[in-house]
């Protein structure tokens, strides 16, 4: 009756990986009631995602994250998504990456100064506590380091407890143990109450400040000239937090654990960050074009780690895929886990090489072989911000530091659930680089 469901929530990461490989291109899986389609070429991919778009929809895909991110970008469609993305987009705005890269490289800045020579740090935990500063700073301003303070916790309650958020397990979720739900409601809780405060005061006080929240609740509908109600904007505020923060922390700690292991990559990237910062200047938002190898150091340790490790759609037409029909009401999923994984594209997949980055091999490729923020319609609103923020990030901290693990033989478990995670953390040595 459950079908597949008891091997996904057991290891969906090694599920994905068995299937393709027995299956190829295209994959039909039972899911309970719902039949399930993972395609795997990347033609199909862009398909869904971007040429036939239309027939497609998050549906009751994402019901968990649902609970968390309410009718939010990230879960909302048709008509109030399309409307919403307009409203949104101005946060995204080139003027605007060039202020949120000066609060990256300050708080950068001050996440080095507190480690020390010899330090034992889980540095997937300090990567989080990192881009929830930065997040945290541009989403509120001068309130943003006390907001992150006072969320941090409940943000991570309630992501760990979203299990293969993607999938419409809502029904299921609920059989967890009630102290689970419990805990997930009080988190829950405990974040609304915070960002409703301060709509609520930033509404009654109004504001000078230029923060997204501002932007926010003054940004007018096109035609009506109305703003958003208090709990669309709510819905927004959590969205951006957790879509910003955790898929980029983790793409960050990924990429010290690889680089920790490749020590004649790291050795390359530290040579481009003391060239192009010349003397130990801090970069700002115009050096990222020049940290090539760096770039191409963050887009292969997502190649191997997707933060968003699977992406879900229901079709809402027919459609065909590979020669089958995939019926009205089926769910399509897609996943970057399995794609950078294939070997037609990516030789010796599990290998990581920055090279295949540079742009010769990287023409070669299909547009949907490498997906890691999705495309089209639906595509990630953050792309760039998250590639600013990467590579700022890693070159502040490697002007500095070098990351040691403190076992080479381990490698840290993943925990795939919103976005994927090591779920015990990535423990190093802080080395001083000389
Ligand atoms: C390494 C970092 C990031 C990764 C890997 C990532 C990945 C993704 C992916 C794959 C999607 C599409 C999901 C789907 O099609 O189902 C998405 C959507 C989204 N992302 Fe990101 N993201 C990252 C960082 C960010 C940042 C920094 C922000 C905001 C500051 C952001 C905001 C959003 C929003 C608002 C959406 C929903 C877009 C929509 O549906 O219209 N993301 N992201």
């Amino acid at each position: 009756m459950l079908g597949s469901l008891p091997e996904i929530r057991r290891d969906p990461l090694a599920f994905l990986l068995r299937v393709s490989a027995e299956y190829g291109e295209i994959v039909h899986v039972r899911l309970g009631p719902f039949h399930v389609y993972l395609l795997n070429h990347p033609d199909d991919i862009e398909q869904v995602l971007v040429t036939n778009h239309h027939r497609f929809i998050k549906g009751r895909t994402l019901s968990g994250a649902r609970r968390l991110f309410g009718n939010g970008l990230l879960t909302s469609d048709g008509a109030l998504h399309a409307r919403q993305r307009r409203l949104v987009q101005p946060v995204f705005h080139r003027v605007r990456l060039d202020e949120y890269a000066r609060v990256m490289t300050t708080l950068g800045v001050e996440q080095r100064d507190r480690w020390r020579d010899g330090d034992t740090i889980d540095i997937a935990r300090e990567m989080s506590r990192l881009t929830l500063m930065i997040t945290g700073r541009i989403l509120f301003g001068a309130e943003g380091d006390a907001v992150a303070a006072e969320i941090g916790g409940a943000l991570e309650s309630t992501t760990s407890l979203l299990e293969v958020a993607v999938l419409p397990f809502a029904a299921f979720t609920d059989l967890f143990p009630l102290s689970q739900v419990r805990r997930f409601r009080a988190a829950r809780a405990t974040l609304h109450r915070v960002i409703d405060r301060l709509i609520e005061r930033r509404r009654r006080g109004g504001s000078e400040d230029r923060d997204v929240l501002s932007l926010l609740l003054s940004a007018q509908y096109e035609g009506t000239g109305e703003g958003m109600s208090d709990s669309q904007v709510r819905d927004e505020v959590i969205t951006l937090l957790l879509a910003s923060h955790e898929t980029t922390a983790n793409a960050l700690a990924w990429t010290w654990y690889l680089l920790a292991r490749h020590a004649r990559d790291e050795a390359r990237m530290h040579a481009e960050i003391d060239a192009v910062l010349g003397g130990g200047r801090l970069p700002l938002a115009g050096d990222v074009t020049a940290l090539t190898f760096t770039r191409m150091v963050l887009a292969e340790a997502m190649r191997l780690y997707p933060p968003a490790w699977l992406l879900a759609r229901v079709a809402v037409e027919n459609h065909e895929a590979r020669g089958y029909v995939v019926h009205a009401g089926s769910l399509v999923v897609m996943s970057p886990w399995v794609v950078h994984r294939n070997a037609s594209y990516f030789p010796e997949p599990e290998q990581f090489d920055p090279d295949r980055w540079d742009t010769v091999g990287h023409n070669g490729r299909p547009r949907f072989s490498y997906f890691p923020f999705g495309g089209g319609s639906r595509g990630c609103m953050g792309e760039a911000f998250a590639w600013m923020e990467g590579v700022l990030l890693l070159a502040v901290v490697a002007q500095r530091w070098r990351f040691r693990l403190l076992d080479e033989s381990l490698h840290p478990e993943m925990h795939p659930a919103l976005t994927l995670t090591p779920i015990s953390g990535i423990r190093v040595k802080v080395e001083r680089r000389p």
